[in-house]
């Protein structure tokens, strides 16, 4: 039976698929797995600021203009971040996995999908508080070259100073936070001894293997944008790159329940999605 040609749902969603796939295609982003919800979002939100009537329109656009593509890939990467997001997730970072993080000589903590690196400088300053950031390696990863670019910078707008500082007091944080900064007219800076901690490289997490053998990954806020078969996909990546009794920590609206994976790890903190890896498979 041929269905209502009129259905305009029906043709919204072949239209997304086809655009998804002709940018995979054309440019190798696999956004096919992303939670359609958010893409349903994201792709009208661009067919309103362009002048084309439909996304079939938007198709034939970003095959033949790389311009367009770069604008698509902004509306499909939400990159916001804050320093010391969600205070309570810090606190349980200094209670409950800063004294594992302290039984190993070495310590190699994996940020997947750490945007413009505020979570990332965060994590720093914890460890170095609590005497740890000196036998820390962090590697901190996405998919997003701008972002990565402005991460490696190491410097943010003044705007945000304050709320900063607060999530920072909230956290638990032992100084003050513009003891690790320094100021210029518009910007802050972190310090040297910080940054060099950090090596920034691009993963993206459909596409790309293991990235490293790790104590804990952190990686909030990204599954969201995923579909379960997706999000399934990812835990797997982090099951394989932790060492066994390491530590995955996910976003607070995240969780491990759908995945295949859950019963492989057992929860630290079930509120702030804090999880030790019980074992490795045999893959
Ligand atoms: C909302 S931000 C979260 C930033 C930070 N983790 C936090 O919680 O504040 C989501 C980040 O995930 C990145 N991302 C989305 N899909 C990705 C993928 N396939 N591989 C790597 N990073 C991805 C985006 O570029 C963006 O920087």
């Amino acid at each position: 039976m041929i269905s209502n040609p009129d259905s305009v749902y029906e043709n919204l969603d072949i239209e997304i698929k086809l655009f998804l796939e002709a940018i995979y295609l054309k440019y190798g982003y696999d956004f096919r797995n992303y939670s359609k919800a958010h893409l349903k979002r994201r792709v009208l939100h661009r067919l309103n600021l362009t002048d084309v009537e439909s996304i079939s329109e938007m198709q034939y656009k970003v095959l033949h203009d790389p311009d367009f593509m770069k604008e698509v890939m902004k509306d499909f990467s939400i990159n916001v971040t804050e320093m010391f997001r969600d205070p309570p997730f810090y606190q349980a970072l200094r209670n409950e996995v800063v004294p594992i993080l302290r039984t190993y000589p070495f310590i190699k903590i994996w940020h997947a999908g750490c945007s413009t690196g505020e979570e990332v400088y965060s994590m720093a300053i914890l460890l170095d508080e609590e005497g740890l950031l000196d036998r820390t390696q962090i590697y901190a990863t996405d998919y997003n070259q701008l972002v990565l670019e402005q991460a490696r910078q190491a410097s943010y707008s003044l705007d945000h100073e304050k709320e900063f500082e607060m999530n920072y007091v909230k956290s638990g944080g032992k100084k003050a936070l513009s003891d690790y900064y320094s100021r210029s007219e518009e910007e802050f800076r972190f310090a040297d001894y910080l940054r060099r901690k950090v090596v920034f490289s691009d993963h993206n997490l459909v596409l790309d293997n293991v990235f490293a053998e790790v104590h804990m990954v952190i990686c909030r806020n990204v599954l969201i944008y995923f579909n379960r078969e997706l999000q399934s996909r990812v835990i797997k990546l982090f099951h394989e790159s932790i060492i066994t009794g390491g530590i995955l920590a996910l976003g607070n609206k995240e969780t491990l329940d759908y995945s295949s994976f859950a019963d492989a790890f057992e929860p630290l903190n079930k509120k702030q999605k804090i999880y030790l890896k019980k074992y490795s498979y045999n893959y």
